[in-house]
């Protein structure tokens, strides 16, 4: 079980999501039984009725977590009781079944030890994970969910932005909005990004590589592509400080890479770390002053991604001082990087027992 099959590419020629382990986990629910036994399988298709919800009605939800492999070989997580919490709040969301998130940690635990020949030792590379609940409920009837299946699949990952740790540039786009109060923006379901991607052809019109979603007549800023955005700026008052979206009106993903920056932030106690409505005309008044010194995208694909400039309505803005290594956003990837490849001993770190 544990010998590596022959490779399909050198780990330096990973990009994301195109490699799949060779197995994956998968628990079958129907409203009469509840649960049935956790499979972990050989990876490849799963078949379902063509009327599945899923389908149809993109009943679905899903997470996104990463493995690594410290120096003494050891697996680790980081942070992964969080996105248990975020998978079931999601799924709640979603109108599919509640499930045990210790219980199926554990699951996930046996699957990445199954397959932990296919993590890759180099920093900036790591075995993504993710989990997906989706209904596969047999009508074409939009009804509660009266069958559900969990998949947990594994993909070898470099780095998610082609360009690794390199600074991209975004548009803003006024058009297509992302998520909006009352919507679905603060839980990780399909339906949020599916429709972004027509985005992307703006973003790259203009220049950039993702959009940064704003809504509202007051634009408020709410993510960037697929990552939650921060701003590293002087406010009015000359106070620095690190500001990014508020979760409080639901649009935005309570990304657990976000709360770790935030919590990070407040510890290094380096500037004010704001969370609060950000109308983009607040962004563009600090950038004509010169007042934007960083901004950076998170995310746990992306991990941290420098951005250095916004296009807004066909002129471009950038931060006031060139990136280097001394910047803030640097020196959390590092300490983010350190905890977790388990060089830096952190109770967020989550050692896989064996
Ligand atoms: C993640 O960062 O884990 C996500 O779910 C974004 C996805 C588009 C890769």
């Amino acid at each position: 079980m544990t010998g590596r099959p022959l490779p399909r590419c050198a780990d330096e020629e990973l990009g994301f999501g195109t490699v799949i382990t060779d197995h994956m986990l998968k628990i079958e629910w129907n409203v009469e039984r509840g649960w049935n036994h956790p499979m972990i399988l050989p990876s490849g298709p799963v078949g379902l009725h063509p009327f599945a919800h899923v389908f149809h009605y993109a009943v679905e939800c899903y997470e996104g977590m990463k493995a690594y492999v410290d120096n003494n070989g050891s697996v680790r997580l980081f942070r992964p009781e969080m996105n248990m919490q975020r998978f079931r709040v999601s799924a709640k969301r979603m109108s599919l079944p509640d499930f045990d998130g210790e219980q199926l940690l554990k699951c996930i635990e046996t699957l990445v030890d199954i397959d932990k020949d296919w993590i890759p030792k180099q920093r900036g590379y790591s075995m993504y994970l993710r989990p997906v609940i989706f209904s596969t409920t047999p009508w074409l009837g939009l009804t509660q969910c009266a069958e559900a299946m969990i998949l947990v699949l594994c993909c070898p990952v470099g780095p998610y932005f082609k360009s690794g740790f390199v600074p991209i540039k975004l548009s803003v786009d006024s058009k297509y909005i992302r998520a909006w109060p009352g919507g679905t923006g603060n839980v990780k379901s399909g339906g949020n990004y599916g429709p972004t991607v027509i985005s992307q052809a703006a973003a790259t019109a203009n220049g950039a590589s993702q959009s940064l979603f704003v809504y509202d007549k007051h634009e408020y800023v709410t993510e960037a592509g697929t990552m939650n955005i921060f701003f590293l700026i002087r406010n009015e008052q000359g106070v620095k400080q690190l500001i990014t979206p508020s979760l409080k009106d639901g649009t935005i993903l309570p990304g657990v890479t976000r709360q770790s920056v935030i919590e990070l932030s407040q510890q290094w106690n380096e500037c004010e770390t704001v969370e609060k409505m950000i109308p983009f005309a607040e962004i563009k008044a600090a950038f004509e002053r010169g007042d934007v010194l960083e901004i950076f995208g998170t995310g746990t694909a992306a991990v941290i991604q420098p951005i250095n400039g916004i296009v807004y309505e066909g002129k471009e803005y950038k931060p006031v001082v060139p990136f280097d290594d001394s910047m803030l956003q640097v020196r959390l990837t590092n300490f983010l990087i350190g905890v977790q490849y388990g060089d830096i001993d952190h109770p967020w770190s989550h050692v896989v027992p064996p």
